[in-house]
């Protein structure tokens, strides 16, 4: 496809030996500009790559003297002859390397005043905060434009493959009816009705289930989501996910579809990296936290949590005793070839583990002679045997580093797992070119929110219980809206599933309750009376009682996908126009305040912030 326009011919990236001879005009910036008296050499960019332009003055009189005036990040356009270069003068680092413009004629469109950091300098260290602010500039930079486009190429791939699965793509409002996701909304007040606000999706949940009552079968979006949370390198407040939603399925149906969907993606977006393994494999939440001790397990690496009680146990170490005694674990994990590290690095996992919420870490290292004799810090209470015979227990050999968590049960594979992550991926284990893809399901339905003596949903508060489970939405009183810590809810699980890329929860999803009365017992185990849910939830309730189909979905988050596309730690570097940490667009200004003529039409008055 051409992209030529009135101001060019060709992009910057697109001439080549074979067009030397030809006419041909570029537009673009003033990536470089060297000048050797009688020759001015201009690097010429746009988005598609550079073209260097040679000024002759002895040739081109006029259109040396316009180049002389030329800045980097001026805005040109340049007439001349493509000419092959000097034979040895060649760049074969450029895709236009074999060629040059021989500049006839320069046309200045636009100065530009100094940029404040180096745009031509790939490598170039530069302030977050002057990125954020002078976004447009460090867009212009390679790999941005690469990432740009790379997102974009991720959007079509998703949608030419539900596009040929029968979905339809529909996108639901911006301004609606709090939809709880477990964050704050962002609120937007209302003109016409002063005092009442809409608030903005925190995800399309209950209009895809709407859209499953309207018989809409198979849903798609690609849709913005907003959240008012905490930002971490994984959170903006303002994010996109692909969200879908499907009629007369059960959990495999979707898991099913959403796995084929996500191999072609990558394989249409990531084509050099492998998928580590197909089918992708698939955890109980139960199981992902015993063996990897996370609900998110990075799998491009071993170093799975090993269960150490019995092999701890009357071994006459305090902490051991009265953690099992207490109903807690003691689990460990094998640093293969550990036992060789410096007595700071050990300090680091002690920190690391403290960060976690450890108590503390105990450790053992076999020395690798093969006398296997132990180090460790349980050796003077329990001993060489018993200490060596704990190692072995976890599977560790000669040269192996055991550490050892006793805590709390899910606290001590907590705590492990992000000790493992941190272990795995400092000794270099993880692939960074693997995409390694995973389902962890079958969350439980409920956790107790003791605070407010209620149930609350792990996940999404419309997930369906396992089919097997269904009669335990119930509580030991009997009243719905009388939940207690030991009630059967406690163990129900549900259909809900999350799929995981390299330990990066990059989406969630589940079959949903479609029955309106269990869908009201559900809301009253988490704490709403029928009065209350009738208010926030009244819509999907009442449209539940006009024939819902069986349906379930998921959503994946875009930016996360293309971030670890992109191999990146952070989805701002991956958004064109990010917040930063606290919320704020720093090359619009915003949030700015309101004008006053604003907030009295909207019957609002600014309180100003006490202190
Ligand atoms: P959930 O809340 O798990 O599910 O969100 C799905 C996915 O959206 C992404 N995500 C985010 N990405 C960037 N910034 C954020 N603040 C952010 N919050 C979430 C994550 C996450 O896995 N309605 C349900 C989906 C469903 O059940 O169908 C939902 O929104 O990648």
């Amino acid at each position: 496809m051409s992209l030529s326009t009135s101001y060019r011919t060709h992009t910057c990236g697109e001439l080549r030996a074979a067009d030397a001879g030809a006419e041909a005009a570029l537009a673009g910036w003033v990536h470089r500009r060297r000048d050797q008296g009688g020759l001015i050499f201009l690097d010429l960019r746009d988005r598609h790559g550079i073209t260097q332009v040679v000024i002759d003055e002895a040739s081109a009189p006029e259109a040396h003297t316009a180049a002389e005036e030329l800045r980097t990040e001026f805005v040109v356009q340049v007439r001349g002859r493509v000419e092959r270069r000097p034979a040895g003068t060649e760049n074969l680092k450029l895709p236009t390397g074999e060629i040059e413009l021989r500049g006839r004629a320069v046309r200045l469109l636009a100065e530009a005043r100094t940029p404040p950091f180096y745009i031509n300098e790939p490598d170039a260290v530069i302030e977050e905060a002057l990125r954020l602010r002078y976004r447009y500039l460090d867009l212009r930079r390679e790999e941005m434009q690469r990432r740009l486009a790379m997102r974009a190429a991720l959007v079509t791939a998703i949608r030419a493959f539900h596009d040929a699965s029968g979905f339809v793509e529909v996108e639901t409002p911006i301004l609606i009816k709090s939809t709880p996701e477990g964050a704050r909304d962002f609120i937007v007040p209302s003109r016409f009705q002063p005092g009442s606000v809409y608030a903005l999706p925190q995800s399309p949940q209950q209009l895809k289930q709407l859209l499953m009552v309207a018989g809409t079968d198979r849903y798609y979006q690609i849709a913005r989501c907003f959240r008012d949370e905490d930002l971490r390198g994984d959170r903006q407040p303002e994010f996109t996910q692909l969200d879908l939603e499907m009629s007369f399925v059960a959990e495999d149906d979707v898991m099913a579809f959403v796995e084929a969907m996500v191999i072609d993606v990558s394989r249409k977006v990531a084509p050099e990296r492998p998928i580590a393994l197909i089918p992708f494999p698939r955890f109980t939440y139960e199981v992902a936290l015993e063996r990897f001790g996370s609900d998110k397990p990075d799998l491009r690496f071993g170093l799975e949590l090993v269960d150490l009680g019995s092999a701890v146990a009357g071994a006459g170490y305090r902490v051991f005793d009265s953690t099992l005694a207490a109903g807690g674990r003691v689990m460990g994990i094998v640093v293969p070839g550990g036992a060789g590290i410096s007595r700071s690095q050990l300090e680091e996992y002690e920190t690391a583990a403290r960060r976690f919420g450890a108590k503390g870490l105990i450790w053992i290292a076999i020395e690798p002679d093969g006398r296997g004799r132990v180090r460790s810090t349980i050796f003077k209470a329990v001993g060489e045997e018993r200490t060596e015979a704990i190692a072995v227990a976890a599977g560790a050999g000669p040269g192996d580093l055991v550490l050892v968590v006793a805590d709390a049960n899910i606290t001590c594979q907590e705590i492990l797992g992000k000790l493992r992550v941190e272990a795995g991926r400092g000794l270099g284990l993880a692939d960074p070119d693997l995409l390694s893809y995973c389902w962890v399901h079958r969350f439980p339905m409920y956790h107790w929110d003791g605070e407010n003596g209620r149930w609350d949903a792990t996940h999404n508060p419309f997930s369906a219980p396992v089919p097997a489970d269904e009669p335990l939405l119930a509580t030991l009183s009997g009243d719905p809206t009388q939940p207690s810590p030991e009630d059967p809810a406690g163990r129900a699980r549900a259909q809900q599933y999350d799929i995981t890329l390299n330990g990066w929860e990059l989406g969630g999803g589940s079959v949903r309750i479609h029955r309106r009365e269990l869908l009201e017992r559900s809301f009253a185990l988490m704490g709403h009376s029928y009065e209350g849910m009738r208010e926030r939830f009244g819509g999907i309730l009442e449209a539940f009682e006009y024939g819902a189909p069986p349906h379930g979905g998921i959503a994946l988050g875009i930016d996360r996908w293309a971030a670890l596309f992109a191999r990146v730690e952070n989805i701002r570097e991956v958004m064109a126009f990010p917040k930063t940490q606290s919320g704020s667009d720093l090359m619009l200004g915003a949030p700015s305040p309101a004008e006053p003529h604003q907030l009295e039409e909207l019957g609002l008055r600014s309180v100003p912030p006490e202190g």
